[in-house]
Formats: structure tokens, C-alpha cells, sequence
């Protein structure tokens, strides 16, 4: 009988493509198959995120009742971002952990297992070129790493330190596992980096041809069979013009654009060392609504962050307001270990910043609320990818909205011309019209 794996995944996008890129190793090397039963499981893994200090404190809880309920003999092992940081400080603190490994070692998943208490944490490991096995949560869309680590110091982010310094997959590697994933089916790409645009600044090897981001989606685009071209995070900080020209002429990409503000007030994003000003991200905005009139935007907002007046919130809610965002992700500033602003003083009162993020997200719901309104009898052309368990089909437009309509599996995978009936907050209904 197989052996069963347990993963649960926390964090961004990057975390659930490293999963998969675990399960495929032990599925290849060691014969698992995944369970969603953590009671029948050989090996636990929890797979973490480190961004925000809530997650963190859980872990310790959760590794507690993973340890009550599972069966006699069965390990458990921390992944991610968290492993990276707290490397053998979480074996002290929960001694049952039988190994720890980090976002950056992926790759050393099947060499851990067997080592007892082993703890794989090095922040400069390079797995750049690494053959990682094939394992797609998703048939019909293909997460594909561009990049391991990030470059940038902003001094809210303790990424830097969970995922090392940044470093490019060679182009080649990433077209040969686009081409593999268009010949198993997938129409749609998703590419992933922490900060994508940026692609091509370096290299393991100075041999590489040094290919853009820009060029690198010119380059995928050329793949027969594919349809969609997705990719996040972008920084607002290297949205030079050539890029919004690409993103907005080229057909197979998709028109949905990541735009991380993290805040609107000039003065917190030099404390934030963003590199860019409020007038900046206005202007790029600008830009890319004049030339791609149907993008959608999301960004990330960060509030109270130490040092952020009444003034500077106001800031923020002045872009919010002229940007009108499609969809937002709003968090309160969290000290993070590691990162220099956890030294910053004039920290925000804590109720000052339960009521800015309050206000910020009351505000939001109410302008998407009104923008909303606006897609009763649109059509869009959806791709379907998930069987929903009221018997309708979910997918998403090429500018991101999620969309359901009646229907079964032989939807799946497939583009069809939708017409909103429905609104709603996040999901939204229509019927085929073609
Ligand atoms: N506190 C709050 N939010 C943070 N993020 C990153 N670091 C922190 C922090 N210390 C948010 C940013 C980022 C998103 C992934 O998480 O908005 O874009
Ligand atoms: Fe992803 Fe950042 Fe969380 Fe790591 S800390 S899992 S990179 S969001």
C-alpha cells in the first residue's frame, strides 16, 4: 500500500507551487499519494508563511494537534518561509517535529525525510536550475516559477530573509515547462516570482542570455495551444513603458494587473523604500488604463505602518479613490523580525490601526459595490476550471473576475462567452450566450 502525505499550505501562490513541487518528489522518489485525512497520514507536512506575525503564532498551536491526532509513527515535518527563519528554534520548541525545511531547499525534501531532526534552511541554497518532478494541482492551469528570492529592501518585509536573494530561471526552462504543460492540457500559464518584472537581472550562470521580463512573455506567447498568460507580483517600481506596451497589445495576456501600492502617501513609501512615489504609481496607473482600457487592477494596501499620520492615510484613501481598485488585499502593519522597521519608533496606536484598515476596507466594498453595478449584461469569455459542488462551473475572465454558470465537467477547460446575470462581493453568476 502507498504511503499517505498530509500538506497544508499557507501563504501566497509561490508556497502552493513549492508544494506541488514537494508532493511530486515524494510521489516520484518515495511513493506517497496525498490524503486530506491527517489521522491516515505517514508524513505531515505544513507548508508556512512568515509575512505577518498572526500565521506564526498559529503554527506552534496547529503542530500541537497534529501531534495529538496523528497515527503511531507517523512525522511531521515544517516547510516555508516560517522553517526559513526559525530554522531549528521550532525542533526546541516542538521536539516532535521530525524535520525542518526552508523555502529556498525544496529541492532537499526527500533527503530531510530520512534524516532524523534534519534542518535545511540555507537562504543562499540556488535552485534555480533545479529539475524539479511534474505535479499539477490544476490540469487546466500551470503555475510556473520564474524566480527564487526577492532584491528588494522593504523594510516591512522579512521575505528577503525566508527566500534569499533573487535569482532568475533560465528562459529555456521556463518555455520547456510551459511547452510540458500545454502538451498535458493546460491552456493557461500562471507565472510566479516575488517580483516578476524584474526577471533577467541575474543569473546562476553568467552565460545566460539576459532576456527581460518583457521579452520573456513575448517569447512564451509564441506557444502554440496556449491561451492565457497570467503572472504575479509585478512591482509598480519597474512598470517601465515598454512592459505596460507589451502587457496591453499582446493578446494571450491576461488583462489583470497586480499592483502593490502598500500605501498612498509619498513620505511612508520612502520609510517603506518602495521607490516609487504616489505620483508615480498614479502615472503607471494612468498609463496602463489609457492604453488597456479593460484591465482590472489589485493591489495590496499595508495601514499603520510606524510613522503613518492622519495625513498620510488620508493619502491612501485619495488613490483608492481616483484608482478604484477591482480588488484589494489590506493588511495592519506587522512588525516582522529581521526587517528594519521592526525598529522604527512612533508606532501607530493599535486602535487607530483596526480603524484606518476598517475604514480603508469599508470604503473599498463600497466603490466596487457601485463599479459592480456596471457588469449586469457584460460578456466575458470565461475559461472554466472548477466543479462546483451546486452544479454549476467556475472560471475567470481574462480580466479576472470569477464567474459561474450552470453546468458539469465537460466545461471544464473550456472557453465560453458568458453574460453576467448575477452580481456578487466575489463570485459573480452568468449564463453561456456562446
Ligand atoms: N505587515 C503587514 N503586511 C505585510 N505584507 C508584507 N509584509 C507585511 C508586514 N510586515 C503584505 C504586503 C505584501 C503582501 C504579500 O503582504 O502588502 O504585498
Ligand atoms: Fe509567500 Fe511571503 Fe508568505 Fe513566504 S512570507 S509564503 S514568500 S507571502
Amino acid at each position: 500500500m502507498s504511503k499517505k502525505l498530509f500538506i497544508e499550505t499557507l501563504g501566497c501562490a509561490m508556497n502552493s507551487r513549492d508544494s506541488e513541487h514537494i508532493i511530486a518528489a515524494l510521489k516520484e522518489k518515495e511513493g506517497y499519494e496525498t490524503t486530506s485525512n491527517l489521522k491516515e497520514a505517514d508524513l505531515i507536512l505544513i507548508n508556512t508563511c512568515s509575512v505577518r506575525e498572526k500565521p506564526v503564532a498559529k503554527l506552534f498551536s496547529e503542530l500541537g494537534v497534529f501531534n495529538k491526532k496523528k497515527k503511531e509513527g507517523a512525522k511531521i515535518g515544517v516547510c516555508g518561509c516560517t522553517a526559513s527563519h526559525l530554522g531549528d528554534e521550532i525542533i526546541k520548541r516542538a521536539p516532535y517535529v521530525n524535520f525542518v525545511l526552508g523555502a529556498r531547499n525544496v529541492s532537499k525534501i526527500t533527503e530531510v525525510l530520512h534524516k532524523n531532526k534534519a534542518v535545511e534552511v540555507d537562504i543562499n541554497y540556488d535552485e534555480s536550475e533545479f529539475a524539479f518532478d511534474d505535479f499539477r494541482t490544476s490540469p487546466y492551469k500551470a503555475y510556473i516559477n520564474i524566480s527564487i528570492g526577492c532584491d528588494k529592501q522593504c523594510t516591512f518585509c522579512i521575505v528577503p530573509k525566508t527566500r534569499g536573494d533573487e535569482i532568475s530561471i533560465p528562459d529555456a526552462l521556463i518555455i520547456q515547462e510551459a511547452q510540458r504543460a500545454v502538451d498535458n492540457g493546460a491552456k493557461e500559464i500562471f507565472l510566479l516570482g516575488q517580483n516578476v518584472n524584474n526577471y533577467g537581472r541575474r543569473f546562476s550562470s553568467s552565460e545566460h542570455e539576459k532576456v527581460n521580463f518583457t521579452e520573456l512573455l513575448r517569447r512564451l506567447s509564441k506557444i502554440e495551444g496556449l491561451k492565457r498568460i497570467r503572472f504575479t507580483s509585478p512591482h509598480p517600481f519597474h512598470m517601465d513603458d515598454e512592459f505596460i506596451k507589451e502587457f496591453a497589445t499582446n493578446p494571450k495576456i491576461c488583462k489583470s494587473m497586480h499592483m502593490p501600492l502598500q500605501s498612498g502617501s509619498s513620505k511612508v513609501l520612502k520609510d517603506m523604500k518602495r521607490g516609487y512615489t504616489k505620483e508615480w504609481f498614479l502615472n503607471r496607473v494612468e498609463k496602463l488604463r489609457a492604453m488597456c482600457p479593460e484591465v482590472s487592477i489589485s493591489t495590496d494596501i499595508i495601514v499603520a505602518f510606524p510613522g503613518e499620520s492622519d495625513a498620510d492615510f488620508e493619502e491612501t484613501i485619495d488613490v483608492m479613490k481616483q484608482v478604484r481598485f477591482d480588488q484589494i488585499f489590506s493588511f495592519k502593519y506587522s512588525p516582522r523580525p529581521e526587517t528594519q522597521a521592526q525598529h522604527f519608533s512612533d508606532v501607530v496606536d493599535p486602535e487607530v490601526a483596526s480603524e484606518r484598515l476598517s475604514y480603508l476596507q469599508a470604503l473599498y466594498t463600497q466603490l466596487l459595490d457601485e463599479k459592480s453595478q456596471k457588469q449586469l449584461g457584460k460578456v466575458y469569455k470565461v475559461y472554466f476550471e472548477e466543479l462546483n459542488a451546486d452544479g454549476y462551473v467556475s472560471g475567470r475572465s481574462d480580466n479576472n473576475l470569477v464567474i459561474k454558470t450552470k453546468g458539469s465537467e465537460e466545461l471544464l477547460g473550456e472557453f465560453r462567452d458568458v453574460k453576467i446575470t448575477k452580481i456578487g462581493r466575489t463570485i459573480y453568476t452568468g449564463e453561456i450566450v456562446a
